[in-house]
């Protein structure tokens, strides 16, 4: 999506907020309430298994009076569209990369930062205190309710050509999620980003329209960028996970017994997924090394320490955006 595109959604995001009505007229019907939940990844994903989980408990819990339609695998639409389509309340919930709402705040461009976080539980531990909680109404405004963070798992690098230091990076075609701080990251190690949805990149890859992307074993292993990419690098390098989010005037409109219940869902699976995405992704990893058709490559502590070092003028370049207290408060939950 352009900068422009963004700057007029914004716009009516908060225009929108502006004009809406406080006493918020709680949903009369007979009809199910339906919740439309798009997501672009695979269905056994940590994402796709999590969503498909809210939606059996939601069924059971609430059978006639509430209908979870999941549509994995950008089925219905991609991330950009999704932002555009809840504010406009076509669709009532999301799961988007956090590094997908740069435009509508800069606040979680923090979980962008390279080799901030340096394990899933630094993220967890982050996300559970009292700055990490508060990103959950960072984006009240635009008209979105933060209900839970979820986790995919840690990135790392893939490539046509084993990159084990920052200089091997140099010229390549990196395709990234929409974030100026990925895309910093990128041309920090000589790469040449390209802003791209999730649907294209294997056949980017395939085509050599790009020469390397990084994302989670999950994503990896189920959009089997493994059949057009010979190598992967153990690079731990950033984090992937999702803001679930709803249209919050859509969510105060629920009567009060279904609201309180589906949030009593989501925090049950929110643990649930966040429990087992390091397991899910382990296995993706397995799997994807089971095919026989890439490398993994795995970085010395010296090799990847240049990597942490070529990468930090990022930090510098975006902490006034994103708030020296933040990136403190993330720099005390690595710790
Ligand atoms: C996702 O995990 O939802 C997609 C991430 C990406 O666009 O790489």
């Amino acid at each position: 999506m352009t900068f422009k595109k963004h700057g007029l959604i914004l716009f009516l995001l908060v225009l929108l907020s502006a004009c809406g009505d406080s006493t918020v007229n709680t949903l009369q019907t007979d009809e199910p309430i339906i919740i439309k939940f798009p997501h672009v990844v695979a269905p056994g994903t940590p994402n796709g298994q999590t969503a498909s989980r809210f939606e059996q408990l939601v069924e059971a819990r609430f059978p006639g009076r509430v209908d979870v339609e999941v549509y994995p695998s950008g089925q219905l639409m991609t991330d950009d569209d999704s932002l555009e389509a809840l504010a406009f309340g076509e669709i009532q919930m999301i799961a988007v990369s956090l590094s997908k709402f740069d435009r509508l705040t800069r606040a979680f461009q923090i979980f962008d930062l390279p080799f901030l976080f340096s394990n899933i539980a630094a993220v967890e531990h982050f996300q559970a205190s009292d700055e990490g909680k508060s990103l959950l109404t960072a984006l009240v405004d635009s008209g979105f309710l933060g209900l839970a963070f979820w986790h995919n798992g840690m990135k790392h690098f893939g490539a046509h050509i084993p990159l084990r230091l920052p200089n091997d990076a140099e010229g390549l075609r990196f395709r990234i999620m929409e974030s100026d701080v990925l895309q910093a990251q990128m041309e920090s190690i000589g790469g040449n980003p390209q802003k791209m949805a999730y649907g294209e990149v294997y056949q980017a890859l395939q085509t050599g329209a790009i020469d390397a992307q990084e994302n989670t074993w999950s994503n990896i292993y189920s959009s089997k960028f493994h059949e057009v990419q010979p190598y992967f690098m153990l690079s731990n390098h950033g984090y992937v996970g999702y803001f679930v989010a709803v249209n919050e005037q859509f969510w105060k409109s629920l009567p009060n017994d279904i609201r309180f219940g589906l949030e009593e869902i989501m925090v049950e699976v929110t643990e649930w997924g966040n429990a087992r995405s390091i397991a899910m992704n382990d296995d993706s990893k397995e799997k994807l090394l089971a095919t026989g058709r890439s490398e993994i490559v795995i970085l010395t502590d010296q090799e990847l320490e240049q990597w942490r070092m070529a990468v930090q003028p990022v930090w510098e370049q975006f902490s006034d955006e994103i708030g020296a207290d933040l990136i403190e408060a993330a720099q005390i939950s690595s710790n």
